[in-house]
């Protein structure tokens, strides 16, 4: 009897084995968290749900920013609409170069442009650790920018590393992830 349940038993398990291979890969722990074919293609429809934001009524003026972000900055923010989900997001431009001053980037910033940097919160259970963010650092013409280790950097970036954009938003005040509405 115990012979005939084997090969049952052996299917089950590698049945078992197959399912749990591609869910530990959606949690991260096999695929790097960031910079792979699913986050470039949602940057990029991202970049385009952004088209205009300069126009967003929510903004800041152009004010001179912490490192590493550039030395002036502005931001945008409203609510867009991504693979049919609707989303909060922030957009960051980061000006810089010899002689940028609030003024000179406010009168034409395509001039001063270095980075677009942008946070969006995603559906629940996208990055629970994190509040579902998800991070891009676009050009100003919306490529997505590598790190020194030539990654892309859209998505986790850089989940469970010691510098990144997650490492650093984490001391944010008030544990939001949000520097811009700290005291
Ligand atoms: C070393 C720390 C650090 C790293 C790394 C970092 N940021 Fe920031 N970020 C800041 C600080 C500080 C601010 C506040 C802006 C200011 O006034 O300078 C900020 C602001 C922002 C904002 C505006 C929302 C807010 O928090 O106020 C966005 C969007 C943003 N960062 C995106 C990114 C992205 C995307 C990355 C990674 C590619 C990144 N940041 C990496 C420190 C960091």
């Amino acid at each position: 009897m115990m012979t005939r349940w084997t090969p049952v038993v052996v299917l089950a398990a590698a049945l078992v084995a197959a399912i749990s291979l591609p869910m530990q890969a959606q949690d991260g722990e096999m695929v790097p968290p960031f910079g792979g074919a699913e986050d470039v293609a949602y940057a990029e429809a991202v970049w385009a749900a952004m088209d205009g934001y300069r126009d967003w009524k929510l903004h800041t003026d152009v004010y001179k920013g912490q490192s590493p972000h550039g030395s002036y900055l502005r931001l945008f923010s409203t609510f867009i609409t991504v693979d049919g989900g609707t989303h909060p997001i922030i957009v960051k431009e980061n000006y810089g170069g010899q002689g940028v001053s609030a003024e000179a980037a406010t009168a034409d910033p395509d001039q001063w442009l270095k980075a677009v940097t942008i946070m969006l919160q995603r559906e629940d259970g996208y990055d629970s650790d994190n509040d579902n963010w998800f991070w891009v650092k676009f050009s100003p013409s919306g490529e997505i920018l590598k790190n020194p280790k030539d990654m892309l950097l859209a998505g986790r970036v850089a989940k469970g590393m010691p510098k990144g954009c997650i490492a650093c938003h984490t001391q944010a005040g008030g544990g939001d992830y949000l520097f811009s509405n700290d005291e």
